[in-house]
């Protein structure tokens, strides 16, 4: 290794920055669609359900991957003992995973950067017509933004682990958190949210079936930043003193927190603007929600707190969104950055540039695949539709690899390591883990009905996805 890994400053350093990963677009838009399309409570359960029973057990072996290791995912699936031979792929799966999903946030990312930019000029009314969000994503201004947005990007990855992540998630995560509350309560002062929360809060269990299921944990996963070597380079810079269930359970909690208080903003904000909602509208895709319809329902405010009021509630909202995607993003790059630097022995400076010239390389492409060159645009057809560069990356990479690589990491961990080289190292830092219900329950689990239920939601992605079969009656 030619220069220190770095390391985050405390517990809490470390809980921020797996946060500031966690929280994203995830849990401000494609929850709050989510549970609402899938009836509001029930689904929460679900969701919470998952949270507690399948991911926090893969949050812990991947962070306690991490720091046995000390190294990236590459490292990590190498050097500890069981490892190395094929398991060598799991962990090039677990890079470029994290690489490709960069490419397709930092797409969305760049929309994000333009909204905002909209909202802050006080063109709020040009944001709600019904043809903006096309009109943006094929205008050339994009080209604008993204490399302003890279640079910020790599100039935080330069700072380091510290200096740039944990910093980074220092100033940004709690200014997220204010900004969401005031936005919340703001929202809950105006008639009629009580119908949003009523049809929030009021669990319809009849909405709930297999492709629900199977959605919500798809979607916990994503939400936590599971299944693509994350957690294990952030696990590789925790320190040995810590405790790491304690501080994982911190990560989860606040990231469902997020995400809960995403859909406490949303549907009340959609309600009290038309309380004749009808709930089937509500838009079928996250990114139809918050690039169409959240602008309207913000410039439909202006009765309430005229159109300059408007424009700074949806500033206030874009830039919330804007925090939380620039922080996820940061944590996707530090991936491939990490594997540089352990396995090929960079420095973190050229790592850093190395990757900056690779994610341009790509985000150009998928950038132009939303109409703008038609090559790209068309790119490919299956499953019974013609796909984009773009939807290529996100189907699979986001959609399909993602409870692939948290299979892995069960099986491996279970199987190669063995829960009792897991069990040493979760006890590191956590005196009360060995002997505890903790412990027990992932002894019988993690080799078990964990693989096996993340398999299922995987052969059932790809049928459905790419042959358009749907199997399990899902
Ligand atoms: N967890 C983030 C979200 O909820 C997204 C993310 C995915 C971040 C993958 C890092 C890695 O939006």
């Amino acid at each position: 290794m030619v220069e220190d890994r770095g390391q985050f400053s405390s517990r809490l350093g470390f809980v921020l920055a797996a946060a500031g990963s966690a929280v994203g677009l995830g849990n401000l838009v494609a929850f709050p669609v989510m549970a609402s399309k899938n009836g509001g409570a029930a689904f929460l359960f679900v969701y919470i359900a998952f949270v507690a029973l399948i991911c926090y057990p893969v949050m812990l072996a991947e962070i306690a991957m991490g720091r046995r290791s000390q190294r990236n995912p590459v490292g990590a699936f190498t050097s500890i003992p069981g490892g190395g031979g094929i398991w060598r792929w799991a962990g090039k799966l677990a890079i470029l995973t994290p690489f490709m999903i960069a490419v397709f946030y930092t797409v969305i990312t760049v929309w994000i950067v333009m909204y905002l930019v909209y909202a802050l000029t006080g063109n709020l009314d040009y944001l709600s017509e019904p043809g903006t969000f096309g009109e943006v994503t094929t205008s050339t201004s994009l080209f604008v933004y993204l490399p302003l947005l890279l640079a910020v990007i790599f100039y935080i990855l330069l700072g380091g682990v510290r200096n740039g992540i944990e910093r980074l998630a220092r100033i940004l995560m709690p200014a997220l958190a204010v900004m969401l509350i005031l936005l919340v309560v703001f929202v809950l002062t105006l008639d009629n949210a009580s119908a949003g929360i009523a049809y929030y809060l009021v669990p319809d269990f009849s909405k709930i079936n297999g492709s629900v299921i199977n959605g919500a944990l798809s979607q916990a996963f994503f939400s936590l930043s599971l299944g693509m070597g994350i957690l294990i380079t952030y696990g590789s810079y925790f320190s040995r003193e810590d405790n790491i269930p304690q501080s994982t359970r911190m990560v989860a909690i606040a990231d469902t927190a997020i995400a809960f208080f995403a859909g406490m903003l949303i549907l009340p904000a959609i309600f009290a603007f038309d309380p004749n909602t009808n709930t089937d509208d509500l838009s079928t895709s996250s990114v139809g929600l918050i690039f169409s319809f959240l602008p309207q329902i913000f410039l439909s405010m202006q009765s309430a707190v005229g159109y300059t009021g408007a424009c700074v509630v949806a500033a206030v909202f874009f830039t919330l969104v804007f925090f939380a995607a620039l922080t996820s993003l940061v944590s996707i790059i530090e991936i491939p950055i990490a594997y540089m630097v352990d396995e090929w022995e960079m420095s973190r400076r050229r790592a850093v540039f190395t990757q900056a010239a690779l994610l341009t390389l790509f985000a150009v492409p998928a950038t132009l695949s939303l109409g703008l060159v038609d090559f790209l645009t068309s790119f490919t057809s299956y499953g019974g539709a013609v796909k984009s560069f773009f939807d290529v990356i996100s189907d699979v990479f986001y959609e399909t690899i993602l409870p692939f690589v948290g299979l892995l990491v069960c099986l491996f961990c279970a199987y190669r390591w063995k829960m009792s080289g897991l069990s040493e190292e979760l006890s590191v830092g956590d005196a009360a883990y060995a002997g505890s219900r903790l412990e027990k329950y992932l002894n019988v689990s993690l080799g078990t009905v964990i693989p096996l239920i993340l398999l299922l939601v995987f052969i059932n992605t790809v049928a459905t996805k790419y042959f358009a079969i749907s199997l399990f009656g899902f």
